[in-house]
């Protein structure tokens, strides 16, 4: 009877153990050529307004180039498609919220990790115009690679410098791709480091809502 309560529960826990593992996405490689030059891009460079925001889906192919824009790696792996601090690695990181789950960019495999496959958009805002985008970047203080800058009011300069880099060049790319963007810091915090799993110092800066046009 001993023995078939303890195969009984070590099934529990596999199963318990296999439901909680969440399936990673390899993205497809990013577009590197073509689009708008970059002076066109920017004279009509502009954020998606909060009355209209565009509400279009956006392909995996369109969201790998906006997140390897936002920061890719570049150089055949030698930079980052963004200016960072002494040569370190990135220390913003960036979160894809999707209906189908919330997603963390992993910049050295170009692959998204999945943190959770729930549907979140209704507990990290309180506008209905982000919550009807198809995808929400949310860009996050890596306090693991900030080293001695962590807790500082210059790694905080540095990281809101970062996630402005990594937002413009969001912006640039997406607009190319006919997807608007809009560079926003309301966002409801406590949920989003909630169900963004984020632990320690790790600190939500700002969020970009995105909708084909
Ligand atoms: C630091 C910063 C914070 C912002 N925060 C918000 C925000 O919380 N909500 C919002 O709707 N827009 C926000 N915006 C977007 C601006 O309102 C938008 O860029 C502005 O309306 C100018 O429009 P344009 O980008 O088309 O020139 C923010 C922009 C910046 C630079």
């Amino acid at each position: 009877m001993r023995r078939m309560i303890l195969v009984l529960l070590s099934v529990v826990m596999v199963i318990a153990m296999v439901s909680v593992a969440y399936a990673d996405v390899k993205l497809p490689e990013p577009q590197k050529e073509g689009g708008d030059a970059i002076f066109a891009l920017l004279e009509k460079r502009a954020s998606g307004t909060r009355g209209d925001f565009p509400k279009g889906e956006i392909s995996i192919e369109e969201l790998s180039s906006i997140l390897w824009a936002a920061t890719g790696a570049n150089r055949g792996g030698k930079g980052w498609t963004v200016p960072l601090a002494g040569g370190k690695e990135p220390y913003v990181k960036v979160y894809a919220v999707k209906r189908d789950g919330v997603f963390l960019y992993e910049r050295k495999g170009h692959s998204l990790k999945e943190i959770s496959n729930k549907n979140v958009f209704a507990d990290i805002t309180g506008d209905g115009f982000v919550r009807d985008a198809p995808v929400v970047l949310i860009f996050v203080t890596d306090t693991s690679n900030m080293g001695s800058m962590s807790g500082m009011n210059a790694g905080n300069a540095l990281a809101h410098t970062a996630a402005g880099a990594m937002s413009q060049n969001a912006y640039l790319a997406a607009d190319s791709l006919g997807i608007s963007a809009r560079y926003m810091v309301s966002m409801k915090t406590d949920a989003v480091k909630r169900e963004l799993k984020l632990s320690g110092e790790d600190t939500p800066l700002c969020i970009l809502p995105l909708g084909k046009r």
